[in-house]
């Protein structure tokens, strides 16, 4: 299984034949060198339905008859948009798809769209999402705080490589960050969602320096890890 980070909250995963990417946000991300035309998913997973995370997924699902896994609102959400293939799920489910299991976590975050009416479009509980294949798990927390639950998921899932957002304002920052990187004993860790705005500027190698020696690897967007 091949895993990319694509800056921001993106990434891909490749497995089973399949490119699966979560929350591409794509145009208007100045740290991605992802190119929307060169973007071919058979997959898109949303951790929630912010801006920032459901990005160009209508355009990109359309285009490539892809399908968009996330919270049963949300996944409607995007329905109405024109998306012919979705699958709704909720909060502590899972379910086995040909290309990998995908369960989703609570994340701790708000999730309504802003519309320039000034009307706010409720879209679902936020999530985070463990990702099983090949006998591996990836987990993208999705944007959330710290919580103590993190320990449930680590003790009930070994994850081998964790999605953790760094930022802060929005999100965990670096101490909390590291607090969770501990709750879930993941093996490896990549910090995520940092520097894409100002009130989220991080310098994520301070952030490696709070874990424990070998655990976080901070992939410059494009890089990547084979599992
Ligand atoms: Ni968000
Ligand atoms: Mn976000």
């Amino acid at each position: 299984m091949k895993v990319s980070f694509h800056g921001h909250s993106i990434v891909q995963i490749e497995t089973n034949g399949k490119t699966i990417l979560f929350d591409p946000f794509i145009t208007g991300n100045e740290l991605t060198y992802l190119k929307l035309e060169d973007v071919k998913p058979d997959v898109i997973i949303l951790t929630h339905g912010h801006g920032d995370h459901i990005g160009d997924t209508v355009e990109l699902a359309k285009k490539n008859n892809s399908l968009v896994i996330a919270v049963a609102e949300l996944a409607a959400y995007i329905g109405w948009q024109g998306v012919e293939k979705t699958h709704g799920m909720s909060i502590g489910g899972a379910y086995q798809f040909d290309f990998g299991k995908v369960k989703l976590t609570p994340a701790f975050h708000g999730t309504g769209l802003m519309t320039e009416d000034q009307q706010i479009i409720y879209l679902g509980m936020p999530a985070g999402v463990l990702f099983t294949a090949e006998g591996k798990t990836v987990y993208h927390a999705g944007d959330t705080a710290l919580y103590s639950d993190m320990k449930l998921i680590g003790e009930r899932h070994p994850i081998d490589l964790a999605f953790l957002p760094i930022g802060d304002n929005y999100t965990m920052g670096p101490e909390d960050a590291a607090a969770a990187a501990e709750f879930l004993q993941a093996k490896q860790v990549v910090p995520m969602h940092y520097n894409t705005f100002p009130p989220i500027k991080q310098d994520p190698h301070k952030y490696a320096d709070m874990l424990k020696p070998g655990i976080a690897k901070v992939l410059e967007p494009g890089e990547s890890i084979e599992l």
